[in-house]
């Protein structure tokens, strides 16, 4: 197959998401990890009711809105927040990241990240993680102002490129991201990190890797 784009899912598959509440579990104790999974899983409700409500508001602002529900639920201090926040804006990537991108730099291919972040919190995952010349483009939600898995967010990077969605190879950690994505017409790559289970939502992934080292013997 003839393939003319990478498209990668920034959280959870390029960028570690639980990394900012890692770098606290000093602070939050035994039940980091949970309070990390917590405020996740909230982020990304509030993403697909505001998009089925029509009431829209950033991805930062939701990432927000569900720390403080988080938080409350997990009785942890206020005063911890904007800690949180802040590495939130500086997530850590997975470890093989860098170098896999680095070797796919020099294929004939189109890189891009398409997010539900905003256009400042990509770039700056982006630039603290030196990642900045790596990618072609990076598509946010913004554009659309409506979340993932909507098709209008899918469709930004094959407009743009005036390609086809099955001449886009399209990686996430997400399964739903995947459905969403493979259900489009991409040919959606399953990164499995943890040993999980996919979804039943019409789409089953075109491959499944442990980690993007897998994705050399695809593209
Ligand atoms: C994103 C979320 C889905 O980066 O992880 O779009």
């Amino acid at each position: 197959m003839n393939f003319k784009a990478i498209v990668f899912d920034a959280y959870g598959t390029l960028f570690d998401v639980n990394s900012a509440a890692e770098k606290c579990k000093h602070k939050i104790g035994d039940r980091w990890e949970d309070f990390a999974n917590f405020w996740r899983t909230t982020q990304l409700e509030y993403t697909w009711l505001r998009s089925l409500m029509k009431r829209h508001k950033d991805f930062w602002q939701i990432t927000e809105d569900s720390l403080d529900k988080s938080m409350n639920v997990f009785n942890i201090d206020t005063s911890m927040k904007n800690e949180l926040l802040n590495l939130y804006k500086i997530l850590s990537p997975y470890p093989e990241v860098k170098e896999v991108l680095t070797d796919l730099k020099k294929k004939n291919l189109k890189l891009a990240i398409l997010s539900n972040g905003t256009p400042d919190l990509i770039n700056e995952l982006v630039n603290t993680n030196k990642l900045d010349t790596t990618f072609d483009d990076l598509f946010s939600i913004e554009e659309v102002k409506i979340y993932k898995p909507d098709s209008r967010v899918y469709d930004l990077p094959v407009n743009k490129y005036k390609i086809q969605p099955k001449e886009v190879i399209f990686l996430s950690a997400n399964t739903w991201d995947v459905s969403g994505g493979g259900n489009f017409g991409y040919n959606a790559v399953w990164v499995n990190r943890n040993n999980s289970h996919f979804d039943n939502l019409d789409y089953k992934p075109k491959k499944e890797i442990k980690n993007l080292k897998g994705l050399l013997e695809i593209a």
